[in-house]
């Protein structure tokens, strides 16, 4: 049990968050908006993503390897800012792991349970994140009534790891994907893939403005929020916090997509290794 003085230690250490790649930084930048104050480790481990395609051993192996990455940086609690990770490494990880670990499948699936009227959900995900049917399971636990659509997409992580966010490529790709989603008149979307908000405005265009698209990261820093007020583990240091972004391949790709994505630069991308 931590004490006094050690305490203290503990909430100045940083908020860890992980993603196969780039996707993450969509919940990572929610957290800094939410808790200025606070510190982020971001790990994106861009030497292997997708994740999407791969099996579930692959992605638990992968997700314990991020998770080991993080705790040498101290971090106080971890962010799963990868669906994938999330559906089939966050039971996992919550046993194994004694620091708390948060995913995005349970944020996103309440917000879309809040806002949805007709009950009609839909949920565009990693085809390794459908199959494992999270979504729909903790969905219809929330809102026994709903109706979940759901559908892999697997073109968009490789499209916004281009960097190609609109244009007709874009365009005639989710217009495929999303056409059949759009026939069962969802009222709600779940952009269950932390990649896909980055691709919201083609998304929003092809589904109409009556669908409201949900993603998990304001409702992920939500969580994270109140699990540090719960701990008593919120920063108390009054120095500006400062950020890390680390990856398991060449920076220099992540930190010109993450400029255009963000708007701004990553002070320090480096590459480090899984061991
Ligand atoms: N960002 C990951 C997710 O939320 C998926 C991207 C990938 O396939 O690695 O599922």
């Amino acid at each position: 049990m931590l004490q006094g003085s050690d305490r203290s230690g503990m909430c100045d250490r940083p908020i860890g968050v992980f993603d196969s790649g780039i996707g993450g930084l969509t919940v990572a930048q929610e957290i800094t908006r939410l808790l200025p104050n606070e510190q982020i480790v971001y790990f994106g481990d861009t030497a292997r993503v997708p994740y999407g395609t791969k099996s579930r051993e692959s992605v638990i192996r992968f997700s314990k390897d991020n998770m080991n990455v993080l705790l040498k940086y101290g971090v106080k609690v971890v962010v799963i800012a990868c669906n994938t990770s999330t559906s089939w490494a966050l039971g996992v990880i919550r046993k194994e792991y004694a620091v708390p670990v948060i995913g995005v499948i349970e944020p996103g699936s309440r917000r879309a349970v809040e806002v949805t009227q007709s009950g009609r959900i839909g949920v565009i995900a990693t085809q390794s994140t459908v199959a494992s049917g999270k979504y729909a399971g903790t969905i219809q636990r929330m809102l026994p009534r709903a109706r979940v659509v759901s559908r892999p997409c697997p073109l968009f992580v490789p499209l916004v790891e281009e960097g190609w966010i609109d244009g007709k490529v874009t365009e005639s790709v989710a217009e495929e994907y999303l056409a059949p989603v759009r026939r069962e008149r969802v009222d709600t979307l779940i952009l269950g893939c932390t990649h896909y908000p980055l691709l919201k405005p083609v998304i929003q265009k092809v589904m109409g403005k009556g669908v409201t698209l949900v993603d998990s990261a304001t409702e992920t820093a939500r969580e994270v929020k109140a699990l540090l007020e719960s701990k008593g583990l919120s920063r108390k240091s009054t120095r500006p916090p400062r950020h890390e972004f680390l990856v398991s391949d060449e920076p220099e790709h992540f930190r010109i997509l993450a400029k255009r994505f963000l708007g701004h630069d990553l002070v320090s991308v480096r590459r480090v290794d899984h061991v």
